[in-house]
């Protein structure tokens, strides 16, 4: 795989027309108080504004910490148990593996492992289903691969994915790491990072700062419901922007620079592949970057 820094943005302009439509008509419904309207497109739009709100007014009151509350965890765990009831299975089946949205982290990982013999271990933050740890686990039996995520269902439902050089722990990732319960050599996130509050990432950085070679990002770059276009790289350090499927848009760029990570590869690129999207306009972010304080 070549490293390269590109950013190709393509936000129709009907996708981003419709959104802007959507939250300006979800809004006067709601100033005039009409709860319930027929129609497809109306009752879209409105829901598409409530969904909106109902997110901004949760997240309102987190956006300026730097780690989940117990509320926050119970909740993750509770949307979670739901999630690991609809079977995963079928969707990496019917689909090469490095197609699929969580198995293009997979050139990513193996290209650091291809340039640095030095690399023994990888973790994956929020792993969820980890059939992609699984395929790299049997292609490099040499190197120890982890997968935190929350909730005992997690070990469960990845049983069938252990091997000698496997490990599934179940907890709050920036408290394990903190504690040294956990490391790797490579961590990736992959559609974790975008549910993390700004300040909670640049945390889990300097964290890594010391004791990580490399960071990767497979991230969603939501389009944001408004129907603004974002260019991650142009967001303050500070800043995260809320999009419409509860994503967080961040500058990941900034944010591992800040902790002394060097960039070797970004690329931010319009999804297409065989997950049929909401949103046309959705995009996706690679990133990975080298520790230059690592020895
Ligand atoms: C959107 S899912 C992505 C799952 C998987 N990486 C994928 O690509 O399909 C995010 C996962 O991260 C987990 N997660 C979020 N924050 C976490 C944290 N601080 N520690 C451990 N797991 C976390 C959630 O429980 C969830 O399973």
């Amino acid at each position: 795989m070549e490293y390269q820094d590109t950013t190709v943005l393509r936000y129709p302009l009907k996708g981003r027309i419709k959104r802007f439509a959507y939250v300006m008509i979800g809004r006067l419904l709601t100033l005039l108080g009409i709860r319930e309207v027929s129609g497809r497109r109306l009752k879209q739009a409105l829901k598409h504004f409530r969904d909106k709100r109902e997110f901004e007014d949760a997240y309102r009151q987190y956006e300026n910490n730097d780690q989940l509350t117990d509320q926050q965890i119970d909740e993750i765990i509770a949307y979670q148990t739901h999630v690991y009831s609809t079977p995963r299975g079928s969707h990496f089946g019917e689909n090469p593996v490095e197609e699929t949205i969580q198995g293009r982290v997979i050139p990513m990982i193996e290209s650091i492992l291809t340039r640095d013999p030095a690399v023994r271990s990888v973790l994956n933050i929020g792993a969820r289903y980890a059939y992609v740890d699984h395929v790299l686990a049997c292609r490099h039996p040499e190197i120890a691969f982890t997968c935190v995520d929350f909730s005992q269902k997690f070990i469960e439902v990845n049983r069938d994915f252990q091997r000698d050089n496997i490990r599934f722990v179940d907890g709050y990732a920036l408290e394990l790491l903190e504690e040294g319960e956990i490391a790797g050599d490579i961590v990736f996130f992959s559609s974790t990072a975008t549910l993390i509050n700004n300040l909670e990432l640049r945390r889990y950085m300097h964290i890594l700062a010391k004791t990580t070679r490399y960071v990767v990002f497979n991230e969603p770059i939501d389009p944001p419901m408004n129907g603004a276009v974002i260019d991650p790289s142009r967001l303050p350090l500070d800043r995260q922007v809320s999009s419409s499927d509860r994503c967080l848009i961040h500058n990941y760029r900034a944010i591992v620079e800040e902790a002394g990570f060097e960039v070797l590869h970004y690329r931010l690129f319009p999804y297409e592949g065989p997950l049929k999207m909401r949103e046309p306009d959705m995009h996706f972010l690679h990133l990975i970057a080298h520790n230059t304080t690592a020895t």
